[in-house]
């Protein structure tokens, strides 16, 4: 994919990673972007690098445009090597270019590379850059998602580039969300959006609503948001920005996503009168068999319900070994405005649903007690029961729901 101007003298020169379906274990069934951004005006500059296997195409990329050596400052925003790997090479090409990065920044750069001939600038929220006709203006974002991250506004430009913060993770040559939306559908660049928030951004709600005020206060002009995956938001940024805000504020559906595993099938088939009865009370209800899920994919149809069942038969008198992965992953997540329960099966001690309701304490989530066993398979009152145990569950969303209206 050659370069794309976003702006007067402002290109992406990113790389598509089509491939990748692991992302250090998010799954990425569309892959994945690197974008960075060449300033080309008096002092070029570049933003943020791509990672390192895409080294190349970046450079091609660039030298596309120019020759590389004339980069003057290369800006850092964040040191995650899917963003910085490829400084040396680019340092490389330009060694006398400046690296313009936060503190923290620069102290996590020097734990992956010989930095010691390279030239810094250590910026603060409000420090600028002049290269010529563009004045970038720094922000720091600490814990969106690292400690060392920061975004970099161009004035007169009336672009953010904001690293991670409004990514998604989608391969496609689409560079902008109007095009996309024209080749895919809105619905799939909103699930790709709700995605990348629940697995990456989920912990830092509270920040992201901070750090939005603040940018708000700041009254920086913003017709452009380019993030550092997938498509630049270019179709009025005002929707990304409330939709961020709806996510960090825990906004979800009215539905239920019942979630569990199964060994021989007890638990699953408990898994149908429960739908049935969340049904019945006119809630959604989707239902993820955790073997058959990836881990990602688990976690986004969670963020998007109000509510969530926890299915687990008892093995060695505690969780199901996925089902406790899964808990334990959640739990790392911090979410928050949850209604939860368990369900499941044993065959002789029980202890499944019982350490369910442990990590539901610990993530302070709303919980939804009693849990609901059965001995070995539901018999036909146990399904009656199932059936009456969702139907209270899917009443107890619908009173949490509306707490948020
Ligand atoms: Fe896309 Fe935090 O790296």
């Amino acid at each position: 994919m050659k370069y794309v101007e976003i702006k007067p003298g402002i290109f992406w020169v990113g790389a598509i990673d089509w491939a990748v379906r692991d992302f250090h274990g998010y799954v990425t069934p569309k892959g994945t972007t690197y974008n960075n951004y060449l300033i080309l005006d008096e002092q070029i500059t570049l933003v943020d690098t791509v990672k390192y296997d895409f080294s190349h195409v970046t450079m091609d990329n660039i030298r596309n445009l120019i020759d590389p050596s004339r980069i003057a400052n290369v800006i850092i925003n964040h040191i995650e090597p899917d963003h910085a790997s490829s400084i040396d090479k680019i340092m490389t090409v330009a060694p006398d270019a400046t690296i313009y990065i936060t503190d923290k920044g620069k102290k996590g750069l020097d734990r992956h590379f010989d930095t010691s001939k390279w030239k810094f600038r250590i910026v603060k929220t409000g420090d600028t850059l002049n290269t010529g006709r563009y004045n970038l203006v720094f922000l720091e974002t600490p814990m969106l998602h690292w400690p060392d991250s920061m975004m970099t506004y161009v004035r007169e430009a009336k672009l953010l580039v904001s690293q991670d913060a409004f990514g998604q993770h989608l391969a496609t040559s689409s560079r902008f969300d109007d095009e996309f939306i024209e080749c895919a559908s809105h619905a799939e660049l909103e699930d790709a959006v709700i995605d990348y928030y629940a697995n990456i951004l989920m912990p830092f709600g509270q920040l992201i609503k901070t750090k939005i005020a603040e940018v708000l206060k700041l009254g920086l002009d913003i017709d452009m948001i380019a993030p550092d995956h997938g498509v630049i938001w270019r179709s009025g940024p005002g929707h990304i920005i409330q939709k961020y805000l709806d996510l960090a504020d825990g906004k979800a559906h009215l539905s239920v996503a019942v979630i569990y595993d199964t060994m021989w099938h007890s638990t699953e088939r408990m898994t149908l009168p429960i739908m049935k009865g969340i049904k019945d009370e006119g809630v959604d209800c989707n239902v993820i068999k955790l073997r058959a899920t990836p881990m990602s994919v688990a976690v986004k149809e969670f963020w998007k319900a109000r509510g969530c069942l926890i299915g687990s038969p008892t093995l060695n008198n505690i969780l199901f070994p996925t089902v406790a992965e899964f808990l334990t992953h959640l739990r790392g997540l911090r979410p928050k405005n949850r209604i939860v329960g368990a369900f499941g099966s044993f065959g002789w001690g029980g202890g499944a649903v019982k350490e369910a309701y442990e990590e539901f304490v610990r993530m302070k989530l709303k919980v939804f007690e009693p849990g609901f066993q059965v001995l070995y398979n539901p018999s036909a009152e146990d399904e009656v029961r199932c059936y009456e145990f969702a139907r209270e569950f899917a009443r107890k969303v619908k009173e949490y729901h509306a707490e948020f209206k």
